[in-house]
């Protein structure tokens, strides 16, 4: 049996006529830009946050682009912040006008290790940026304490974990400001690229909102060079009608992890996701590491799964620091062990909360041939 990496179709089957309706309902006024509905979306997230005040985004790395921009990030600042993380988060960095100064994770989370961090501050830092990945939240409390000690922004690249918590409190929430991701595999997908920034600062969201129509206020009158970085209206009646299910998805993988974990706590060739117990974690994906020092080969499982036509993905091959397009930040390989041993040995599986208990055992076993377990 085939099994998908995710299967959107199955959750769209269940929103069909309720999805529609309000795409209908946008087309047939043809406020396609801004409007009420993408204010409704915001509020609805800046709640589901715990957030005074929320921006949507043309997308989350255009959420990230934008709350950086905002910041007033200029040439030659540092954000610290990951190589084991999906491009974006760096990326903008540099966009931003800054420099990605990156610091290794720890290897059970795959977060950012606040060890690292300190080791790195510079007079040039000027922000933090965390991920928290794979929906599960980085170690929030040591990352603001340092923050505070230095005067830094904390920006929570929270692209793939809306509704993650951290000793309770949301994602997003807890750093100066967050950003959302509503790529369709996300756990909130819209029906094509969407984000948002969520803050409680005023100043912050005030400047987010003026940002994203390339700095102007009023309109055609540019104090800042910004961008178009806006939701659609689109995207934001998905948003908000798919908000009312989130708790449930998330519920519905915790529940496949947990089953996933009980499948494979025998074999000590697979490490299964490691959850702090400060944490509330949401899966957007659940990742597996095979151990190449007990004998496992990540990329033979791959192939094995491929060769079944079970769904699986990379997340990530390539460690930013290593990445081509940043040579000129002079990093080299054994700079970040865990990272680059991480990129080596992870492989995620599917974790969408419609699969079926016959899939799941067929994924299971699939991964479990290939490890010879
Ligand atoms: C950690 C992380 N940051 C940023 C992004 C960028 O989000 P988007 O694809 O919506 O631009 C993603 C999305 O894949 C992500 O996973």
């Amino acid at each position: 049996m085939a099994v998908p990496m995710l299967d959107l179709v199955a959750q769209y089957k269940k929103l069909r006529e309720e999805v529609r309706a309000a795409i209908d309902g946008v087309l047939d006024t043809q406020g396609c830009i801004g409007g009420p509905k993408v204010a409704e979306c915001e509020k609805a997230i800046a709640a589901y946050s715990d957030c005074k005040f929320a921006i949507g985004a043309s997308s989350g790395t255009d959420a990230i682009l934008n709350a950086l921009m905002s910041l007033g990030l200029k040439q030659g600042d540092e954000v610290i912040t990951t190589p084991f993380t999906f491009f974006a988060t760096a990326g903008c960095v540099v966009r931003a006008g800054a420099r990605p100064v990156f610091a290794d994770i720890d290897p059970k989370t795959y977060n950012i290790d606040v060890k690292q961090i300190e080791r790195r501050l510079s007079k040039k830092t000027k922000a933090i940026m965390p991920v928290h990945l794979f929906g599960q939240m980085a170690d929030m409390d040591p990352i603001m304490d340092l923050a505070r000690g230095h005067n830094l922004a904390v920006i929570e690249d929270a692209a793939q974990a809306i509704g993650a918590t951290y000793k309770g409190r949301k994602a997003g929430s807890v750093g100066t400001c967050g950003c959302f991701s509503f790529f369709p595999s996300k756990n909130l997908g819209g029906v094509g690229d969407g984000g948002m920034i969520v803050t409680s600062e005023a100043a912050l969201a005030e400047m987010c909102g003026i940002m994203r129509n390339h700095g102007s206020k009023p309109k055609y009158y540019h104090k800042y060079v910004g961008g178009n970085f806006r939701l659609d209206p689109i995207q934001a009646v998905v948003i908000t009608i798919k908000l009312k299910y989130l708790e449930s998805w998330h519920e519905a993988r915790r529940a496949n992890a947990a089953w996933y974990n009980a499948k494979f706590a025998g074999c000590d060739k697979i490490v299964t996701p490691f959850v702090d117990s400060n944490n509330r974690m949401i899966y957007n994906q659940y990742v597996l590491r095979f151990r190449a020092d007990k004998g496992a080969s990540r990329d033979h499982v791959e192939a094995a799964l491929n060769e079944r036509k079970i769904g699986n993905a990379i997340y990530y091959p390539v460690p930013l620091h290593l990445q081509e397009c940043f040579a000129d930040l002079r990093y080299k390989e054994g700079d970040m062990p865990h990272s680059e041993r991480a990129a080596k040995e992870v492989l995620a599986i599917p974790i969408y909360p419609e699969l079926t208990e016959a899939q799941k055992e067929e994924i299971a076993k699939a991964v479990l041939d290939a490890v010879g377990a």
